[in-house]
């Protein structure tokens, strides 16, 4: 039988609730770092962060509508009140809606490879996605990306070296909630650590 996923008022985000960009303090409710994860698929990440970071503001933005009803189900479950998902398309949404300087924080977990060449360009980790995320990044902002995918993470080390005046290698940090070994602990970070994959991490900073 098909799980029933319910909606939380209070996580799920519409598009037809913004107008213009993003005030992130109202609909939050409150002031806060802004933290935003791309592809936030079954939301470990936003419950393991959440529940460790309250004093921060947390935004997932996931297209897939089962992932996306799944994540808002477990997270109203939580009782979080420091966390939003909404359902769209993450470079659009970006663009059109996250101001200049607003967020703290990328995290960027397993996006999906699109492994044949004739599909790189669907690859969210480009050049243009990251000018925009560079825009709305604050000063002293990070990106967080990880993958087990060595092709990937080629380009994402180019298109990141394309823009080097301005970013500044640091350390990945291990999130929140973590296991022994693990990085980000998300459900396609286990899944890949079972077949012994290797896994791929970089941040950066922006310096100006
Ligand atoms: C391979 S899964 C990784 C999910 C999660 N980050 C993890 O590590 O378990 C990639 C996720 O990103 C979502 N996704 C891919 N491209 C997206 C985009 N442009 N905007 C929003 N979500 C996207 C997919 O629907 C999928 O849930």
């Amino acid at each position: 039988m098909a799980r029933i996923f319910r909606d939380y008022a209070d996580i799920s985000l519409g598009e037809e609730e913004l107008c213009g960009k993003i005030d992130f303090e109202k609909i939050f409710g409150r002031k806060g770092a802004v933290h935003v994860e791309i592809g936030s698929g079954r939301g470990t990440f936003l419950v393991n962060e959440a529940t460790s970071f309250g004093e921060l503001n947390f935004l997932g933005i996931e297209w897939a509508r089962r992932y996306y009803r799944y994540t808002v189900d477990r997270l109203g479950r939580w009782g979080l009140t420091n966390v939003r998902v909404i359902r769209t398309e993450a470079a659009g949404f970006i663009a059109e809606y996250v101001g200049d300087g607003t967020v703290a924080c990328y995290h960027i977990y397993f996006p999906d490879p699109w492994p044949k060449k004739r599909h790189h360009k669907r690859r969210f980790f480009n050049d243009e996605n990251l000018g925009q995320l560079l825009r709305s990044l604050s000063a002293g902002g990070i990106i967080k990306l990880a993958t087990d995918h060595a092709d990937y993470f080629e380009q994402m080390e180019a298109v990141v070296g394309r823009r080097g005046d301005e970013l500044e290698r640091v350390d990945f940090m291990a999130t929140a909630g973590v296991s022994a070994g693990e990085w980000v602990g998300t459900n396609f970070e286990k899944k890949y650590r079972k077949e012994e994959r290797a896994i791929y991490t970089l941040a950066v900073k922006k310096i100006k």
